[in-house]
C-alpha cells in the first residue's frame, strides 16, 4: 500500500506543554523499599507483622545469635515506631537485605545508623560467606535512646553482603540502617543511583505519586493510638514526612511493608531535581481497586480535606507556616512549586466519588486557585462507570479529569483517533495510566503509534504517562512495567525507550498533516499481538489470527483445538483453513483463551482486511 503524508507548516496546531508527558511513580512491585529508596537493610525498624502478610515476622530478613526478641512494649522508641529489638549481652542480630543480600561496591562508602538504648559497646560488621566486606566499627552507646553512626568502605565487592550488630551488654536496638553514600544527588536517605538517573534520563514532564491502588485502599483512619497500629491503610501523606525514625510503616495493597523512608518530602526533592512537575494523588474516602467502599463520615472527609490543604502549604507555604516550617526543618526553605494535585484513584463508585470529590476542590479552590485539581474517571476507558464519572465531571465543569486504561497493541494502534471526538470545551485529559500489555518492541511500537495521537490533541490531553514506573524482578506484582532492576543492574524495557524518545522530543505545536493510502479497500495490517485480550472494530472485515511464523494457530502447540478459545463481544469466530478467522461486522470482538493462561507469552499474528472507505 501507498501512503501519502501531507504536512502544511503554515498551518498550526495544539500547542504542546512542556510537561505532557511524564512518569507514574506507584510503590508496586518492591518500587521504594528495596528499589530506589537506596536503604540496603529490610525491616529495619522491626515492623514487619504476620497480620500484614503470612510470611512476615518483626524478625523477618534478620537471624539472631544469643538473646534476641521483638518488644512492642512502653520502653519503644516512640509511638509510631512500635516494635524494637531486645538483645542480651554478648548477642547479635544480622540482615540479609533484599534478594541474594546487601550488594556492596568496592571502594564504596557506605554509612551505618542505629538507634539504642543500652550502656554497651556494639560492634558492627558488613561481610559475606568469604569474610568481612571492611573494616568492622565499635560504637559506644550510653543511656536512653540515642543515634548512633558509623562509616564503612567496602574492601572489596559483593552480593551477597550481610550486616551484623553485636553488643557486649544488653541492648534495645530500632531503626538499623546501611545506605550507600553514593545516593542520586548525594542526598541522606536517598535514592539508589542507577533508578533515579534512569528516569532522570526520560526527562519527564511530571512525577505523579505515590500510586495508584496504594493511594486510596484500606482504612481511610490513620494511626490509631488506641489499637496501636492501623494497618493497610490509605496513604495519609503525613505519616511519610519528618524524621524517618518518627514515621510510620504501613502494610501496603500490593502485599508487603512500606517504610515510608520514601515519602512526600523525597518525593517533591526528586521531582524538583529532575526538573517535573511535582502531581500528588490522595485519597478520596471511596476505595477503589475492587474494593468499591464509599466512608460516611463526616468528620473523617474534613479531616482529610485539611490534611489536603496542609499538604499544599507543606509544598507551596511560608516557612513561617506550620507546613512550610516543617518542610524547611527538613531541608527545603524554599517552595517545591506544586501547581496539579489529584484527588482519588480509579474510584469505581462514580457518585458517591464525586459527592466528596466536590467537597475537595471547593475547599481547595477557595484557599488556592491556582492549583489545578485532577478528578479521574474510574478503572476503564468505557462504559458506564467511565460515561457516569465523565457526566458528573463535565456538567461541574472540571478542570482536568485522570483516565487509565491497559490495553492490547492492537486496541492502541486501532484507537489512535480516540482523542479527536472530544469535547474541546470539557475537562481536560490527563492519561494517568496506561500500557499494551507487554514489553515487546511491538508493544513499544504501539504506544508509539497511540502517542502521535495523544500529541495531535495536545490541547485536550495535556498529561499522559505509561504504567508502573518499576519492576523488581523478583518480587512482581504488575506486568508490563517500564523499568526493571535487580539489587545489582537495571534496564529500561523497549516501552522506556519509546517514553524516553517522546519525553525528551516534545515539540512546540502540532502542525497538522493529513494521510491517504492506495488501495483503500484492501489494506491488509499484521501486528504482533502478545496479550490475553485481542479486538477487533468495526473498521476490518475479515481477520485472522495466526502463530508468529506464519503457521496457522492450530498447528502450533500453544493454541491447538478450538475448544482452547472463546471470544467476547457480538461477533463470530470460527476456524478456517486452520486459523481463527472472524468474518462479520461486529462492532467489538475479543478472543480470548479460555485454556492455557500462558498463551500471550507467544508471539501472535493479527491479518486484517480493511473495510472499505475506512
Ligand atoms: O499501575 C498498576 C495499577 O493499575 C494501579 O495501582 C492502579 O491504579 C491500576 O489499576
Amino acid at each position: 500500500v501507498d501512503y501519502t503524508v501531507t504536512v502544511d507548516p503554515s498551518r498550526t496546531g495544539a500547542a504542546i506543554d512542556d510537561s505532557m508527558y511524564g512518569v507514574f511513580f506507584e510503590d508496586i512491585n518492591r518500587a521504594a523499599d528495596g528499589g530506589l529508596y537506596a536503604e540496603l537493610v529490610q525491616n529495619r525498624s522491626f515492623e514487619y507483622a504476620t497480620a500484614d502478610n503470612k510470611a512476615y515476622t518483626p524478625l523477618t530478613a534478620w537471624t539472631t545469635t544469643g538473646t534476641a526478641r521483638t518488644v512492642d512494649d512502653d520502653g519503644r522508641l516512640n509511638a509510631r515506631n512500635r516494635t524494637y529489638l531486645s538483645l542480651g549481652a554478648g548477642s547479635s542480630v544480622t540482615n540479609s537485605g533484599y534478594g541474594t543480600g546487601l550488594t556492596v561496591r568496592k571502594g564504596a562508602r557506605y554509612d551505618f545508623s542505629v538507634w539504642a538504648r543500652a550502656d554497651s559497646a556494639l560492634t558492627v560488621t558488613l561481610a559475606d560467606a568469604d569474610g568481612a566486606l571492611a573494616t568492622p566499627k565499635r560504637v559506644t552507646a550510653k543511656g536512653g535512646w540515642a543515634k548512633y553512626t558509623a562509616s564503612f568502605t567496602a574492601t572489596r565487592a559483593s552480593t551477597t553482603g550481610r550486616l551484623s550488630v553485636a553488643t557486649t551488654r544488653d541492648a534495645a536496638l530500632d531503626m538499623v540502617s546501611l545506605f550507600p553514600r553514593d545516593t542520586y544527588n548525594g542526598r541522606a536517605n536517598g535514592l539508589r543511583k542507577d533508578l533515579a538517573e534512569k528516569i532522570a534520563a526520560l526527562k519527564p514532564g511530571f512525577v505523579r505519586f505515590p500510586g495508584g491502588c496504594l493511594v486510596n485502599t484500606g482504612s481511610m483512619e490513620g494511626y490509631d493510638a488506641a489499637s496501636g497500629y492501623q494497618r493497610k491503610r490509605a496513604y495519609q501523606w503525613k505519616d511519610t514526612v519528618g524524621p524517618v525514625e518518627q514515621r510510620a510503616t504501613n502494610a501496603n495493597f500490593w502485599g508487603y511493608n512500606q517504610s515510608y523512608g520514601l515519602g512526600y518530602y523525597e518525593y517533591f526533592q526528586f521531582s524538583e531535581d529532575i526538573g517535573a512537575m511535582p502531581l500528588p494523588v490522595v485519597p478520596a474516602l471511596v476505595t477503589g481497586c475492587g474494593q468499591n467502599q464509599a466512608v460516611d463520615d463526616d468528620a473523617l472527609l474534613k479531616r482529610h480535606i485539611q490534611d489536603t490543604l496542609d499538604l499544599i502549604e507543606f509544598a507551596n507555604g511560608p516557612v513561617t507556616s506550620e507546613w512550610g516550617r516543617k518542610r524547611a526543618q527538613m531541608g527545603h526553605p524554599k517552595p517545591f512549586h506544586l501547581t496539579h494535585l489529584e484527588v482519588g484513584n480509579e474510584e469505581n463508585l462514580p457518585e458517591q466519588f464525586f459527592a466528596r470529590f466536590k467537597e475537595f476542590s471547593a475547599a481547595i479552590e477557595a484557599k488556592y486557585p491556582d492549583v489545578t485539581v485532577i478528578s479521574n474517571s474510574g478503572p476503564d476507558d468505557s462504559g458506564t462507570t467511565f460515561d457516569t464519572a465523565w457526566k458528573l465531571n463535565k456538567d461541574a465543569d472540571v478542570a482536568m479529569v485522570d483516565e487509565h486504561y491497559y490495553n492490547s497493541p492492537q486496541w492502541f494502534l486501532q484507537n489512535n483517533d480516540r482523542y479527536d471526538s472530544y469535547d474541546r470545551g470539557g475537562p481536560k485529559v490527563f492519561l494517568g495510566e496506561y500500557a499494551s500489555g507487554g514489553n515487546t518492541f511491538a508493544n513499544a511500537l504501539s504506544e508509539a503509534a497511540y502517542m502521535t495521537g495523544l500529541e495531535r490533541n495536545a490541547d485536550v490531553v495535556k498529561l499522559a504517562s505509561y504504567a508502573p514506573l518499576l519492576a523488581r524482578e523478583d518480587t512482581v506484582q504488575w506486568r508490563p512495567d517500564m523499568i526493571w532492576f535487580d539489587d545489582q543492574k537495571s534496564w529500561g524495557s523497549a516501552d522506556y525507550e519509546v517514553q524516553k524518545l517522546f519525553m525528551r522530543n516534545v515539540g512546540d505545536r502540532v502542525v497538522p498533516s493529513t494521510a491517504t493510502s492506495t488501495p483503500s479497500t484492501t489494506a491488509p495490517i499484521t501486528g504482533a499481538v502478545g496479550l490475553s485480550t485481542w479486538a477487533t472494530s468495526a473498521a476490518y472485515d475479515d481477520v485472522r489470527v495466526t502463530g508468529a511464523d506464519g503457521t496457522s494457530l492450530l498447528d502450533d502447540d500453544f493454541s491447538g483445538d478450538a475448544a482452547q478459545w472463546t471470544t467476547t463481544g457480538s461477533g463470530s469466530w470460527s476456524v478456517q483453513d486452520g486459523s481463527y478467522v472472524q468474518s462479520d461486522e461486529a462492532a467489538e470482538n475479543t478472543l480470548v483463551t479460555a485454556g492455557d493462561p500462558a498463551w500471550h507469552d507467544y508471539d501472535l499474528h493479527a491479518k486484517a482486511t480493511k473495510k472499505s472507505g475506512k
